[in-house]
């Protein structure tokens, strides 16, 4: 929801929205200014400053710091039939001890556990439990009944009401409801000679009179559909009866493709994925974009703006109609047949859900339900509560009864008529916190989020949103937009924690653009870098991404853009050399993202077009500039030219995404940082058991530079980024063979190089990455020679696998945690004796010896052997 942060009170104000991403702001009045700011800088296309978010947990905090304690308590199970009381239940709560600097909130973790547990209770108790309760799309709305269509519509604010459409002529004099005792007006519409009495796909509103006499209509809040008179202006939506004949429906042929390992996520606008000048289709989307995604390996697809939202710009983020499909791309039917396709290909579809606020819009939107009701008798909370002041929206009060009806009925609903395999819930930090992380920077410590300013009640919703929608489907995988990063988010609801699958690691596409902007790459800290990619809770898991949609929006740029800008208007061609900074452009957007990859999460999430470098920034048609849809598209024909240099990065992405396929390292709990070096400009890291060496340097490269790593054998190139394919100079050679060496002392990691057993030379050119595998050594390959070399080596092989066993307990140790979901990913807490790189360790001064292509001096005869056997010495 970082868009609509910056959305304008009125969007005639200035027509669209400026995105703002500062979570310090001073003052609202100030970030009306800045949105000013931001609207002239966007007219003079260049030079406007996007305020950064701070969020600066140093290196080394609480975070790296996560003890791991008792086992998950199994007082909260999902069967509340079995449900404790709520005193019992607070007694072992699992998330205090994964995190025992949580123990002094312990109060707070009772209250809301208590909370969540009663309100189960409650729902067990008049509903029939939680799954049953979010079947209201069942009761509200319009249904099927044997011989008629009924009607419902929670207005407790109503004096009285109709039905009115095109099946009455808009007349509902005959078609007056009935309102019960908790406010929840019906009508039953007989059939008519057998047909339903309102058509399928005719317009409806619910019409009702408000305390003060007046009469308003209002599109019904559950309904599916809703449109819009294109040749209007301005012109109002109608409510659709969506109810398509067997003929017409679309049937779903292909169930849920398995839950991949981890994420990697397509983040996708349908409306703007066209390469012309329009709004694309659902439809076009499946067919056209689909195997794009397919093609670069991506295993998930996330979609924004799905859900109505009358007025575009808000990039989907202002929802009038929550059960709706958005009518510009086509109807509910269309997006049943993309989703089908979608899965078709093995893609999981995760679909980008707004329950952190709505439209004020009141004609349009659910806003028009309230007419000044209390809090109680409406979606929204009353006075300042219910509104959002950066967002100009309304707040849900999701402590009401029916409000929980209808957001948790809001999931299940999208779940099930339409098999999303899971939601990015948008502007989580909005809904925990009162103050919306507004004006707040959050610094890491623990009593910014566990206090009075916590909003328990959206704590409590999130907590049985996730329940309800891992017990619907298992398999879902469900992402939080938090910027705040409150500890135990991504822990289970069994534990004390809100239970989400993962969380945005938000701080990282700031970290780029704040050094993209603002420093040479002499000044690039290695150390610094490494630090904000690896700085997240490693016991709760993060999609990490360099690029999502916020940071393209009108303003700002994308990365390629900021590399490269003006010159990719000229320098793209491979027919002419590249120019210097097209060279370090595409070299920088290669590293950037597959360092973010490698790094920052246990799941990437990438923006359609970025993937390719795609040029300039998103601007939604608006009256300021000329409805222009030309920066509302994606211009894929860039990528699909041969000639142009884009290819080569969407080459580089789609490789960077099967190497996740082919080496699961995204999923692995082992993640070691052994080398920041600032002289050298060099990143040296595992993942899993891939060796990943990044060389920010924009000059040097080194030749038999000494990496550490964990496993002995041989090694070789997995990925390249230098590769021709991939723009690069083809300087690595791929078919060699990196021997590794010991490293010390066994059992003495300070006699280890960078805290590494074993350590292999390579060669690493400026500005590329190039990744390392572990060469499994198979019988063949050992049995050619004589007898009495296969019996050296099968010597040399049983005493290697000895020492592999040894080492392997230890990097066990590291699994056998990440089964019970706790995540250790030793960058920076490494606990076992070989992996207990310390982080103040890293920059030995050994680590700089014999590195620099000037430098290389041998360290000792037998070195020297290994590095001639690097073929690229020679080169
Ligand atoms: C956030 O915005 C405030 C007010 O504009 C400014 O003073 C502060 O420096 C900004 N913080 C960051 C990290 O950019
Ligand atoms: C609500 O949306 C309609 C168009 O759908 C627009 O004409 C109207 O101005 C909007 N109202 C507000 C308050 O934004
Ligand atoms: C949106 O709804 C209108 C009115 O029903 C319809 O004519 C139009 O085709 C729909 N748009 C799309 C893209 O299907
Ligand atoms: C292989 O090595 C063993 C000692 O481990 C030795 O006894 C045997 O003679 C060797 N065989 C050959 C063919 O060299």
């Amino acid at each position: 929801m970082l868009v609509s942060l910056g959305l304008l009170a009125t969007p005639s104000a200035f027509g669209s929205f400026a995105p703002l991403s500062n979570n310090t702001r001073t003052s609202s009045s100030k970030a009306t200014n800045h949105q000013i700011a931001k609207q002239l800088a966007v007219n003079s296309r260049r030079g406007s400053q996007k305020l950064l978010r701070q969020i600066v947990f140093p290196c080394n905090s609480v975070y790296g710091r996560v003890s791991y304690g008792s086992p998950i308590s199994a007082v909260l199970i999902e069967d509340s039939s079995t449900m404790a009381t709520s005193e019992e239940d607070t007694e072992n709560i699992g998330i205090l001890g994964v995190d025992s600097a949580l123990r002094p909130f312990k109060d707070h973790f009772e209250y809301r556990i208590k909370k969540y547990v009663d309100q189960r209770n409650l729902f067990e108790k008049y509903e029939g439990g939680l799954e049953e309760f979010a079947k209201g799309y069942l009761k509200f709305g319009f249904n099927r009944e044997e011989d008629g269509i009924v009607y419902r519509e929670w207005a407790p604010a109503a004096q009285e009401a109709q039905l009115i459409g095109d099946f009455n002529g808009w007349d509902g004099s005959n078609h007056k409801m009935e309102k019960n005792q908790f406010g929840v007006w019906s009508i039953k519409i007989p059939d008519s000679g057998g047909n339903p009495a309102i058509p399928h796909n005719s317009r409806v509103k619910f019409r009702f009179k408000h305390s003060d006499g007046v009469w308003i209509d209002r599109i019904p809040a559950w309904v599916k559909y809703a449109t819009v008179d294109p040749n209007r202006f301005g012109a109002p939506y109608d409510g659709v009866h969506w109810d398509p004949p067997p003929s017409e429906r679309y049937e779903f042929k292909y169930s849920h493709p398995p839950k991949p390992k981890a994420p990697r996520i397509y983040e996708a606008h349908v409306g703007m994925s066209s390469s012309e000048l329009r709004i694309n289709s659902y439809r076009e989307f499946a067919d056209d974009v689909l195997p794009r995604i397919r093609a670069n390996n991506y295993n998930t697809v996330q979609l924004m703006a799905v859900m109505e939202h009358s007025y575009y710009a808000s990039f989907g983020y202002h929802v009038t109609n929550f059960f709706a499909v958005s009518n510009r791309s086509g109807t509910p039917e269309d997006l049943k047949y993309l989703i089908d396709k979608a899965h078709s290909l093995d893609l999981q579809v995760l679909m980008d859900v707004v329950h952190s606020h709505a439209s004020n819009n009141v004609t349009d939107g659910l806003n028009g339900f309230d007419v000044g009701q209390s809090s109680q008798d409406s979606y929204f909370h009353t006075g300042e509560r219910g509104y959002h002041k950066l967002w100009d929206s309304r707040v849900f009060n999701y402590g009401n009864w029916e409000v929980l009806r209808f957001l948790l009925s809001n999931l299940r609903w999208w779940l099930e008529e339409f098999k999303f395999d899971g939601f990015r819930l948008d502007g989580v930090t909005s809904m925990l916190y009162h103050h919306h992380g507004i004006n707040m920077a959050f610094t890491g410590n623990y009593n910014e989020y566990f206090s009075e300013a916590t909003d328990a009640d959206a704590v409590v919703y999130l907590m049985l949103a996730n329940s309800l929608i891992h017990s619907i489907l298992p398999d879902a995988t469900v992402i939080a937009e938090d910027v705040s990063g409150m500890p135990g988010l991504g822990r289970p609801v069994s534990e004390g924690g809100i239970g989400f699958d993962y969380r945005l690691a938000m701080a990282i596409p700031d970290k780029w653009i704040d050094y993209l902007k603002n420093k040479n790459d002499e000044e690039w800290s290695m150390k610094d870098l490494s630090c904000s990619l690896t700085n997240r809770r490693h016991t709760e898991k993060c999609i990490s991404y360099a690029e999502s949609h916020d940071q393209s929006i009108v303003g700002d740029k994308t990365l390629a853009f900021f590399l490269m800008d003006k010159e990719m208007y000229s320098g793209m061609s491979c027919l002419t050399d590249a120019s210097p900074s097209v060279e370090r452009g595409i070299a920088l957007h290669k590293m950037i993202h597959f360092i973010t990859m490698a790094l920052g999460g246990e799941g990437y999430l990438n923006f359609m077009g970025n993937e390719f470098g795609h040029p300039e920034w998103i601007d939604f048609p608006r009256e300021g500039n000329g409805w222009s849809y030309e920066k509302c598209r994606r211009q894929w024909s860039l990528v699909d030219t041969d000639h142009l240099r884009y290819k080569f990065m969407n080459a580089f992405d789609r490789a960077m995404n099967a190497l996740d396929d082919k080496f699961p390292f995204l999923s692995s709990t082992k993640q070691i940082v052994s080398s920041t070096d600032e002289e050298d400009k060099v990143i040296v890291f595992e993942r899993g058991d891939l060796v990943f060496v990044f060389n920010f340097h924009p000059e040097n490269t080194y030749d038999g530079y000494k990496v550490g790593c964990d496993l002995p054998g041989k090694y070789r190139v997995a990925l390249d980024s230098d590769a021709w394919e991939f723009g690069g100079l083809g300087r690595v050679g791929h078919d060699v063979d990196h021997f590794t060496s010991p490293e010390g002392i066994p059992g003495v990691p300070e006699t280890n190089f960078n805290n590494r057993p074993n350590s292999f030379k390579v060669l690493s050119p400026a500005r590329t990455c190039v990744v390392y595998y572990r060469v499994e050594e198979s019988p063949e390959e050992t049995n050619d020679g004589n007898l009495g070399s296969v019996n050296e080596t099968l010597q040399a092989e049983s005493a290697k696998q000895e020492n592999i066993e040894e080492l392997a307990t230890v990097v066990y140790q590291g699994e056998s945690l990440g089964e019970t979901n706790d995540y250790d990913l030793a960058g920076v807490s490494a606990k076992s004796p070989i992996d207990g790189a310390k982080q103040e360790n890293i920059e030995e001064p050994a680590s700089v010896q014999g590195k620099r292509i000037v430098a290389s001096k041998p360290d000792d005869p037998e070195q020297e052997e290994k590095k001639m056997e690097d073929g690229t010495v020679d080169d």
